[in-house]
């Protein structure tokens, strides 16, 4: 099977919302995937910031295949060890005081989220603040949420107040949340805009903010959290813990599982019955997520995320082309800036030289290898990043 015939059979089996994806990834191997024709790519992108361990990785595979001639599901009328243990896992991560509801994806773990902090609110409570271009996921109450009106609006109404501030302003916050405020939602860097950081100390004055007036901090950590920035948890480089912390992503590696964490009163704020998932807390997501938190332990690698994300940023930063405006993020979750709205063509580039790198925007090229990238990978990209952006160059120009 070609990656064209899948490609025919994609697009007249399966709903149009993707478009038709331009490559077909048949199989995986640490930092190289490979495609239905045979054609080898170093995964820059690692399933939109996913596959944190690589491909193939013998830890997740072990875990896997174990727990699934074990016990594969239980449903949630029953007890497992898998759950149990990477929930006291995640606590023992965050500092202790909290408690996890676990999801399937990160748009539940935001609906566990926004359900569990209506039941934490106070009478009078009822409008929810969120980010201007922030991105919470596509299920109804993560939509409201989310600051993108583009994919927002055609959905709409919610049923919900929702007001939207810019991103990482302080002040139009403080404006914005008073004692009638739910919660505010966050990404603490917002990686569907383009991996664009709140300026520093922001995360700690939306802290003061919410104890001052009562409104819960939700910190989405879908794609920043479990070690992407070089940091367990985002928000763990700033020394501020939030009320509400959602995950997904890199939890599983590549397996689905989310998670929605609750600290202190949020802990214990959802009564017996007011929520539930079938498939949440699954005993081979589980066990891929535990699989992953160990292997990032014992292969060091959030002081490897740090370091290897340096010397991708001080590569990129040292090249000189007229199309590439620079670099911005941290840890191994980057954005490349270009002087111009070419995105899709270094993309395409890119592929063609056997570079997957994702056009998060018209002119933001976004990087989030495995986490296991070695310094000889990020070298090979960089050789090839001028040609990638001269063949770019050529063919927004000849499209003109
Ligand atoms: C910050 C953030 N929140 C939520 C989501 C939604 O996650 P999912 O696609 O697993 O529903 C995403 C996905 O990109 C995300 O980046």
């Amino acid at each position: 099977m070609t990656s064209s015939d899948l490609r025919e059979r994609f697009e007249a089996s399966l709903m149009p919302n993707y478009g038709v994806p331009p490559i077909a990834l048949t199989l995986g191997r640490g930092c190289e995937v490979y495609d239905a024709d045979g054609r080898q790519y170093l995964d820059l992108i690692a399933g939109i910031a996913v596959s944190s361990l690589g491909h193939g990785h013998p830890a997740l595979v072990k875990a896997v295949a174990h727990q699934a001639a074990t016990l594969a599901h239980t449903s949630n009328l029953f007890v497992h060890e898998r759950e149990v243990q990477l929930a006291e896992r995640l606590i023992g991560l965050l500092g202790g005081d909290a408690k996890v509801f676990f999801t399937n994806s990160g748009t539940e773990a935001n609906e566990a989220a926004l359900k569990l902090v209506k039941r934490a609110a106070g009478p009078g409570r009822h409008y929810f603040v969120a980010a201007e271009r922030g991105f919470h996921g596509r299920s109804s109450g993560s939509l409201a949420l989310t600051g993108k009106d583009s994919i927002r609006e055609p959905f709409g109404p919610f049923g919900m107040d929702v007001r939207f501030v810019p991103h990482g302003d302080l002040e139009a916050l403080t404006e914005a949340v008073d004692e009638h405020c739910v919660a505010v939602f966050l990404e603490p860097t917002q990686g569907e805009a383009g991996v664009v950081p709140a300026p520093e100390g922001y995360l700690a004055g939306v802290r003061a903010l919410c104890d001052r007036t009562g409104a819960a901090f939700v910190l989405d950590e879908i794609q920043s959290g479990i070690g992407r920035t070089g940091e367990w948890f985002a928000h763990q480089g700033e020394a501020v813990r939030p009320d509400v912390l959602t995950l997904a992503k890199g939890l599983g590696g590549g397996l689905p599982i989310g998670a929605c964490v609750g600290f202190g009163r949020f802990a214990d704020a959802f009564h017996k019955g007011d929520h539930g998932s079938t498939f949440g807390g699954n005993p081979v997501a589980c066990a891929a997520a535990l699989a992953v938190i160990e292997t990032i332990e014992t292969e060091g690698l959030l002081a490897h995320t740090k370091v290897m994300g340096d010397l991708l940023a001080e590569q990129i930063e040292g090249i000189d082309h007229p199309l590439l405006a620079g670099q911005r993020g941290s840890g191994l979750w980057r954005a490349l800036r270009l002087t111009a709205p070419h995105a899709a063509h270094v993309q395409e580039q890119a592929a063609v030289r056997g570079f997957l790198i994702n056009a998060v925007s018209p002119d933001t090229l976004r990087i989030a290898p495995p986490l296991v990238i070695t310094p000889e990978q990020i070298g090979v990209f960089i050789e090839a990043l001028p040609t990638v952006l001269d063949a770019a160059e050529a063919a927004a120009t000849k499209e003109q």
